[in-house]
């Protein structure tokens, strides 16, 4: 009796992305009532300079009160019908920050940009204006695994990967991008499109100016769109510094070209202002067709005016936007370092990254045997044992098993040092253990092979494999 969308199950939500989501719901983390917990530590949320937004609300009480700069009300205008255009106000201040993000490089015509409820809401609404249900768009891996429903659940498109490897520090390279292409064509289906996250999600680096080159020339010669997810643009916290698209076509000369038409902008406050709450998300492009199709459709998820006035106040104080994205990339940074600091005393490493919310956590050492079941095997351990919701590598479409993404933004120090401990008993105990497996397989093996051996030479053999263990 319904509707083969409600029915089909490509929406992704049975993913161990979301499973470990629905764990956490359980059996929240809480240092006084429910010190034994799972801690969350897989939801990609910035909570580290919410005091500093917080500090502008008291500051600036007017805007919360529907009151303007002259304390007169605002409740009528706000209340009363909006169209899909939104208010120019905040446009002008959205494409301002973006800029400010951006070092002043580029700017951006708030003609060109669409409102929409968040990211996710951009993205699906590209897709709609892109692609027909059936064609494809290749993404880099590992990738944002909303990304599954966010852009082929209701659309009907869909994702072709383009494998990244863990031996180049998962770099994107002409020859993944040459394989995917010819991949898509083989399942037949027509590519009208890349989608890449600058900077990844869930990798915590963004992209160098080689591997924007790259994907601007084979959208070039492939006569097809190029969307970029620059959602974590303001969390970049270490060199190299961000390159925004828009920067790439600039220097190329290549604004105003039938190539910038095909490369479009999502953005979103979740991230960097830490607001996914407010839903406030953009699509900025240069082909007026699609800002003209993308604001109709905007219509299905509209930000309310409400937020969008109270968002064009805290942007247009441009001393405050100055003061919080240099402040939030330090604390970030920060974090950053504690985690990867905590993860080395368990001799467990990340791959070197400069931004994002997360890290990108290797644990192969850590499996059983290189497969994905081990992977989901190490990873109930981690939720159910030692307390952590992490994401699994599987989940964000990895394609070499024993990855994880560690999220760090979305905690108190105090709770990501508990973790950091979590995680050293946890590894401690699993030496002893494979300590004791060895000794037990050693045992039998000497009882049989070597019973004439003298007493010393096993006491010698256990010694040696001790301290090699503990070297490790
Ligand atoms: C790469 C990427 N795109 C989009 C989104 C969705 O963001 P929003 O909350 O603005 O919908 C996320 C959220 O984690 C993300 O990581």
């Amino acid at each position: 009796m319904l509707s083969e969308k409600v029915t089909c199950n490509s929406h992704g939500q049975d993913s161990s992305y979301f499973l470990g989501w629905e764990e956490y719901e359980k059996n929240p983390y809480d240092e006084v009532k429910n010190p034994k917990g799972i801690i969350q530590m897989g939801l990609a949320e910035n909570q580290l300079s919410f005091d500093l937004l917080e500090l502008w609300l008291e500051n600036n009480p007017q805007p919360t009160a529907f009151r303007n700069r002259s304390n007169q009300s605002v409740f009528k205008e706000l209340a009363l019908f909006q169209d899909y255009h939104g208010l120019p106000a905040f446009k002008n201040a959205l494409v301002r920050f973006m800029s400010e993000i951006r070092g002043n490089k580029v700017s951006f015509d708030p003609n060109n940009l669409v409102l929409t409820a968040g990211a996710t809401s951009a993205n699906e609404t590209l897709m709609f204006c892109l692609a027909n249900p059936g064609d494809a768009f290749l993404l880099p891996t590992p990738y944002y695994p909303g990304f599954d429903r966010d852009l082929k659940w209701r659309t009907g498109a869909e994702i072709v990967p383009i494998h990244c490897s863990s031996l180049n520090g998962f770099r994107i390279t002409k020859s993944a991008l040459e394989e995917a292409y010819k991949q898509a064509e083989k399942q037949n289906l027509k590519v009208k499109g890349i989608l890449v996250t600058n900077p990844s999600n869930p990798l915590g680096t963004s992209l160098t100016m080689h591997e924007l080159d790259i994907l601007v020339n084979f959208i070039s010669s492939q006569n097809i769109h190029l969307i970029s997810d620059e959602i974590y643009s303001g969390t970049v916290f270490s060199s190299p510094s961000f390159i925004s698209i828009m920067e790439v076509l600039k220097t190329r000369n290549l604004m105003n070209t039938e190539i910038s038409k095909r490369v479009h902008i999502v953005y979103s406050l979740s991230k960097d202002l830490g607001l996914p709450g407010f839903r406030i998300g953009a699509i900025y492009s240069n082909d007026e067709r699609v800002v003209c199709a993308a604001t109709k459709m905007s219509s299905f998820g509209l930000v309310s005016s409400q937020t969008q006035y109270l968002l064009s106040e805290i942007l247009s104080d441009q001393k405050f936007t100055k003061i919080y994205l240099s402040e939030n990339r330090r604390r970030l940074k920060q974090r950053y370092e504690r985690l990867v600091k905590g993860l080395k005393r368990s001799g467990i490493s990340c791959l070197k990254s400069n931004s994002g919310l997360f890290c990108w956590v290797d644990m192969r050492h850590l499996l059983n045997s290189n497969t994905f079941e081990s992977e989901m095997e190490l990873w109930k351990k981690i939720v159910y044992e030692v307390g952590l919701n992490i994401s699994p590598g599987s989940s964000c479409h990895c394609g070499e098993p024993g990855w994880f993404r560690v999220c760090f933004a979305n905690m108190s120090e105090e709770t990501l040092d508990i973790a950091m401990q979590r995680v050293k008993s946890f590894v401690d105990s699993m030496a002893t253990e494979n300590n004791q497996i060895f000794r037990q397989k050693s045992m039998n093996l000497h009882s049989r092979r070597t019973k004439s051996l003298p007493k010393w030479v096993f006491e010698l053999s256990f010694h040696q494999r001790e301290v090699s263990a503990d070297e490790r």
